[in-house]
This record gives C-alpha cells, sequence and structure tokens, in this order.
C-alpha cells in the first residue's frame, strides 16, 4: 500500500513536516508548485488570492502516480488553506482518497474557515461522514504539543484508517 505525502510550502516549513511524516510512515513526497508565489511580489500576490478566493495553476513534482491514499498538507493563508493546496482539492474526485490532513501557520486560530474544505475532503474520502483527522503546528503555540509528539499523535490517528484500504489506485494528475 502506497500513500504519498502532496505538500505545498511556499518557506519549507510544512515541506519540513512532510518529510518528518514520511520519514514515520514510508509515504512518499509529492510536492505542489506555484511560482505565482514565489519571491515578494509572489507572497502580496499570496494574501490578494487568499483574500479573494482565487485559485492558481499548480504543477506536481513528482507526480501522484500510483498511490492508495493521500495525506495532503500546506500552509494557513489568511486564515484558510493556502490557494495552491485548495486548487489541489478541487481535484478531489479524481484523486486518491485523502486519509489526512496537516496545516502549518504562525498563530493558532479558528480551524472554522477549514472546515469547508475539510467537510468536502471528507466526502470523497475513506469514510465518508467522519472528520478527517487534522494536525495543525502553530510557530507560536507556547503550550502545544512538541511537534514530534504531535507528528506521532496524527499518525497513530491515520494508522486504522490507512489498514482499512486496499485497492491500488493508478491514476495521471495533472492540474497546468
Ligand atoms: C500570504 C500569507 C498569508 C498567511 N496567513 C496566515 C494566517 O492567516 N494565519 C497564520 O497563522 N499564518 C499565516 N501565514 C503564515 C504561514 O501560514 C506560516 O508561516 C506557515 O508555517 C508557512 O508554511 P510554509 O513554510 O510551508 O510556506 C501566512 C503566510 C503567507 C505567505
Amino acid at each position: 500500500m502506497q500513500t504519498v505525502i502532496v505538500v505545498y510550502s511556499r518557506s519549507g516549513r510544512s515541506l519540513r513536516i512532510a518529510e518528518r511524516i514520511a520519514a514515520r510512515s514510508r509515504a512518499r513526497v509529492c510536492r505542489i508548485e506555484c511560482p505565482r508565489y514565489d519571491g515578494l511580489s509572489g507572497y502580496l500576490r499570496g494574501w490578494r488570492d487568499a483574500w479573494r478566493g482565487d485559485l492558481p495553476e499548480i504543477t506536481l513534482a513528482p507526480e501522484i502516480g500510483a498511490a492508495d491514499l493521500l495525506i495532503l498538507g500546506g500552509p494557513v493563508w489568511a486564515g484558510r488553506f493556502a490557494p495552491p493546496v485548495r486548487r489541489l482539492m478541487r481535484e478531489a474526485e479524481r484523486l486518491p482518497p485523502v486519509v489526512g490532513v496537516f496545516v502549518t501557520r504562525d498563530r493558532i486560530g479558528s480551524t472554522l474557515p477549514l472546515e469547508a474544505d475539510l467537510e468536502a475532503l471528507a466526502a470523497v474520502g475513506p469514510t465518508p461522514g467522519e472528520d478527517l483527522p487534522l494536525l495543525t503546528l502553530a510557530r507560536h503555540r507556547p503550550s502545544g504539543l512538541p511537534i514530534e509528539r504531535a507528528v506521532e499523535r496524527f499518525l497513530a490517528r491515520l494508522a486504522p484508517l490507512m489498514s482499512r484500504r486496499k485497492a491500488p489506485a493508478i491514476l495521471p494528475v495533472r492540474m497546468a
């Protein structure tokens, strides 16, 4: 069974979390690439798109390829999933089921603005009707769990979901 972690990371933090998860789960990592948000002008475009709900073009490197399940991750922008992550979520029906989601953010904040996207993902997930496990890692989290423990706990929640799924899905997914 192959799990793929699909992550968007503008400044590297979500990617590092993806790599930690990969190291503990034998999942491989696939990056969502979106040059639109590179550099300072990209940063400003990121805020604008996040506020407006505009979704950019993305590519995946490497392609998702043969995968039974996905773990999806990336940063919170303007309270919601960053637009490149939301763009991929739009394709959820033709992707392998998403079994869990992680976000990185600067400050602890409400997860309410994430819920509509999470519900849409859960509806086509491995156990429709059940909430998807969500791992939130805030940079300023004075009383939060250490990252290692938070990741372990997240993976422990995913383990039964991952063992339920048997049939492989092989889907070429192109976004551009
Ligand atoms: C355009 C933009 C909007 C952001 N909005 C938020 C926000 O609403 N709340 C928050 O806690 N952090 C916000 N951040 C900070 C990122 O979520 C945080 O630094 C994240 O860990 C970066 O992940 P990355 O290194 O994988 O890109 C924002 C960052 C950017 C670039």
